[in-house]
């Protein structure tokens, strides 16, 4: 049965480029709510850590970078169906195919520089929150 959250990251770009509050107003706006949220900065090795399972991947040392060149926002969401739901709002990794009004649409420069992270099941919800936040008590 799915649960109901979700783990996101505003990714460097859209952090720098002061699109974060924007960005939150939509997950808020599209019924999500915030569990646990902080600014902070990978290195690249806790970033390499994150994506792991890109280890193979001919763009996972430019992705480590990359995620650890500047602040990220890490949250923890929750919301019915919220993996799913998450992923509809943010739209495709490739912002060419993302679809209108999603936050990709809107916000992402390139498939690396895409704006935002939204976990791709449950299992990978639970254990990239915890990665963030450890047990820490949610709200
Ligand atoms: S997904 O969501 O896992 O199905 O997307 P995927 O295409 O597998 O991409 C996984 C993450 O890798 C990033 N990515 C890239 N970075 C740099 N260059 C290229 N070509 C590239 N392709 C994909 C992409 O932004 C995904 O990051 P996350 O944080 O998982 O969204």
């Amino acid at each position: 049965m799915p649960t109901n959250k979700t783990f996101t990251m505003i990714k460097p770009d859209a952090v720098a480029d002061g699109h974060s509050g924007a960005i939150i107003k939509m997950i808020e706006e599209a019924g999500f709510r915030i569990v646990a949220l902080k600014k902070t900065q990978l290195t690249a090795e806790r970033a390499g850590q994150f994506y792991a399972v890109h280890a193979e991947r001919p763009f996972y040392e430019s992705l480590c970078t990359y995620m650890s060149s500047g602040p990220i926002i890490p949250i923890i969401l929750e919301k019915e169906n919220a993996v799913a739901d998450f992923r509809t709002l943010i739209g495709a990794t490739n912002p060419d195919n993302a679809d209108e009004g999603t936050i990709r649409k809107l916000f992402a420069k390139s498939m690396q520089a895409n704006a935002i992270h939204g976990s791709d099941s449950d299992e990978n919800a639970q254990i990239e929150g915890s990665f963030f936040f450890g047990n820490v008590e949610q709200f």
